[in-house]
């Protein structure tokens, strides 16, 4: 028997590691993937080697992370209940196509995760390790073994000879997943909703409060709904996230305190931050205004929250999300051009937009002299046949009413 594991090359997977081992005796592959958590990989290649991983795969996934997820997610402007930009639903079905990708090249019959039960990222994983192999076995040792305390599990580590940095041998203060779009903290000290988060809890923004006194401008240029430049410096997909990430960051942009509705019942809350982002979203709204028709804006706004909570519960690899990705691509065909940006003590607005898609005609929209491009006359029938309906109401209730 064989397993990949998604392995962080943490205390948490180191330990599932060996009780895959010990308690299933499987041979167990290790997967570490680079999302641009931050993180060293190579300490996950030499813990997994000691520990006698049977293979070990380790891979910078950055560009294909944000090219064929992130940026297709962000034509749509997803927000999951009105905040939430998605940060670790949108790397979960990356992963598991690796892992199913990697089970097939070695001769594997199952992938194991390090997500609890209580959470969404069991159900990402496994739906879309399901979606892309019909037949693979999924273990989820969270939800099966008996290492239910934080004192038994530092005893599994101690009797496997585990090592365990000095800082985890208490409880972890709280709980942290993050790639290239976030870092989203949870559990333990953030679990009173009542309770603001304690500032040690930000990782890569400032406090707005302590950000720089003078604005920033930053230019994003979009191509066909993806940004491809910033400043007028064409970058590659990570690159353009990671530069965001960090003009962002300084100006204290992207901090989110949510309370959300899980999957899989329960409410919960999280810490986000998402500075690159949050930029990213504004400015695409910014290009968006002047590319994108009234009737093609407003129909892709009224999907977005169904694509939203695909995303959220687990379906990216699925018939609908396809189907309503299909749907925002055709509607980015002429989202071209650049927007400029003004951050400033955690926020960022829209300043400046222009494009050769530009549907925004000023001799049409203009205060002044028109020169005949619209009739003002035109209006009065417009208005007159729209009203006629509400006309006929207030006549029947003005007869029924007295
Ligand atoms: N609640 C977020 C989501 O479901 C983040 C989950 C993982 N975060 C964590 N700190 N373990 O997408
Ligand atoms: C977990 O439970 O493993 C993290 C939180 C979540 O998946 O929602």
């Amino acid at each position: 028997k064989k397993v990949v594991l998604a392995y962080s090359g943490g205390l948490d997977t180191s330990i599932i590691l060996k009780w895959l081992q010990t308690e299933y005796g499987c041979e167990v592959v290790t997967f570490t993937a680079d999302l641009g958590q931050g993180e060293e990989l190579e300490p996950a290649r030499a813990k997994a080697e000691m520990m006698g991983a049977s293979a070990i795969y380790i891979e910078d996934l950055r560009e294909e992370f944000v090219r064929d997820f992130v940026f297709p997610m962000f034509r749509a402007n997803a927000l999951y209940e009105g905040l939430y930009l998605l940060g670790t639903s949108i790397a979960r079905p990356l992963i598991s196509k690796r892992l199913i990708e990697i089970a097939a090249e070695t001769g594997a019959d199952a992938v194991a995760h390090g997500a609890t039960g209580k959470g969404n990222d069991q159900v990402r994983f496994e739906l879309s390790a399901y979606a892309l192999n019909p037949e693979i076995k999924v273990i989820a040792p969270w939800r099966e073994w008996d290492l239910t305390s934080r004192t038994k599990l530092i005893d599994f580590a101690e009797k496997n000879q585990i090592p365990i940095a000095k800082d985890k041998r208490g409880e972890a203060p709280f709980s942290v997943d993050a790639n290239l779009l976030h870092t989203s903290s949870e559990g333990k000290v953030l679990e009173d909703p009542a309770i603001e988060a304690p500032d040690y809890v930000y990782q890569r923004t400032v406090d707005p409060e302590k950000a720089p006194d003078a604005p920033e401008y930053v230019e994003v240029s979009f191509e066909r709904g993806d940004a491809v430049a910033i400043n007028g410096e064409a970058l590659s997909p990570a690159a353009l996230l990671t530069r965001l990430n960090e003009i962002g960051g300084r100006h204290g942009v992207g901090r989110l305190d949510l309370v959300e509705g899980r999957f899989v019942g329960m409410k919960s809350r999280g810490i986000y931050e998402t500075p690159g982002g949050t930029i990213l979203l504004e400015a695409h709204r910014g290009i968006e205004q002047i590319t994108l028709d009234r009737g093609a804006a407003h129909l892709k706004d009224e999907l977005m929250p169904r694509y939203a909570e695909l995303i959220y519960n687990g379906f990216w690899f699925s018939p609908e999300r396809e189907m309503l990705q299909a749907l925002i691509d055709k509607s980015q065909e002429h989202v071209t051009g650049t927007v400029r940006l003004k951050l400033y003590k955690g926020s960022v607005r829209t300043v400046g937009r222009w494009s050769e898609h530009s549907l925004y005609s000023e001799s049409h929209v203009t205060f002044e002299e028109d020169a005949g491009a619209y009739d003002q006359k035109d209006a009065q029938g417009f208005i007159k046949l729209n009203a006629l309906r509400l006309r006929l109401i207030a006549m029947r209730n003005r007869r029924l009413g007295g």
